[in-house]
């Protein structure tokens, strides 16, 4: 007879807990998938779109996944998030700190919009240092030696012709995963990012106003790799491997997932086909 996921103790994770905000939907979506398959005791979505993470979590099936409405950028939610994941489940292995938003028009810095901007760094930046702040204080206080993976971006890395905030942000991000990761190391936590190249994912196809197919064929020129399409699936296995065990000597790293980014004019596509103020 077939062994469960949650039985089978030579899978990746096996018997871990693992919280994967921003899971309802895209990167997050497929990551949860990926570690219920990969044997976790439980995962943990975290989100608030509280229909459709219900829907992903009863999915994937109850008795491996879970849904917590949580807003990141709402510190008494979060501390809910990681107070029940611990009473329910006994602690936290692994923390993904993925959610994240593009605001509704991308921008130059001349035309940047403050209220946008402050909205948009409440997710990415302060969210996502929020996860990162609880998550740890948590594995330090179980004394579990976690693995925290905060999603980046190309956008992490170098400026575009836009998306000003965003990049901002993404900067952001790499500085908490690197400050983190050298303060946490004394309690055998790694810290590490996972950077994606541009993606379709119903975040992007809903900014672009494009199909899933439309949207990866824009997305097709921000990398030199031919004959394959970045999906959320090969974000999600990144994932897997910084969290697992084959990665337990791997601590501040950003793995950028971008099938060798175009930096530069290419990025003009995309940037010129998103709305503008
Ligand atoms: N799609 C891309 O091209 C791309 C590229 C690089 C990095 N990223 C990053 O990947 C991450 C996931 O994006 P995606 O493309 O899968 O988007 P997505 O919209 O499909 O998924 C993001 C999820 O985050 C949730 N979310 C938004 N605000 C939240 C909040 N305040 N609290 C909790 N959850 C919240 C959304 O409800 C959604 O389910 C983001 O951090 C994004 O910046 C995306």
């Amino acid at each position: 007879m077939a062994e469960s996921p949650s039985t089978n103790t030579t899978l990746r994770l096996s018997g871990k807990i693992a919280i994967v905000t921003g899971g309802a939907s895209g990167i997050g979506e497929a990551t949860a998938r990926v570690f219920a398959n990969q044997g976790v005791r439980k995962v943990v979505i975290a989100d608030i779109q509280d229909e459709l993470g219900n829907q992903v979590a009863m999915s994937i099936g109850n008795e491996r996944c879970a849904f917590i409405h949580c807003d990141v950028a709402n510190e008494d939610e979060v501390q809910n998030l990681i107070q029940s994941t611990v009473n329910t489940y006994g602690q936290v292995d692994i923390m993904f700190s993925n959610a994240g938003i593009f605001s509704p028009t991308s921008q130059t810095v001349m035309e940047l919009d403050m209220s946008q901007l402050d909205h948009l760094f409440a997710i990415n930046v302060r969210g996502m240092a929020l996860c990162v702040k609880h998550a740890a204080r948590a594995m330090v206080e179980g004394h579990v030696r976690g693995s925290i993976v905060c999603t980046g971006s190309i956008h992490g890395r170098e400026g575009g012709s836009r998306s000003t905030d965003y990049t901002m942000s993404k900067h952001a991000v790499l500085g908490l995963m690197r400050a983190a990761s050298v303060q946490l190391a004394t309690h055998g936590i790694r810290v590490n990012c996972v950077s994606p190249n541009g993606l379709a994912t119903p975040l992007t196809c809903k900014l672009l106003g494009k199909s899933h197919e439309d949207a990866q064929e824009i997305y097709k020129s921000l990398a030199r790799l031919e004959g394959v399409v970045l999906t959320p699936k090969h974000v999600a296995n990144a994932v897997l491997f910084l969290v697992s065990n084959e990665a337990e000597f791997i601590t501040g790293l950003d793995l950028r997932v971008d099938g060798g980014f175009v930096p530069n004019d290419l990025c003009r596509v995309v940037d010129n086909a998103m709305p503008q103020p």
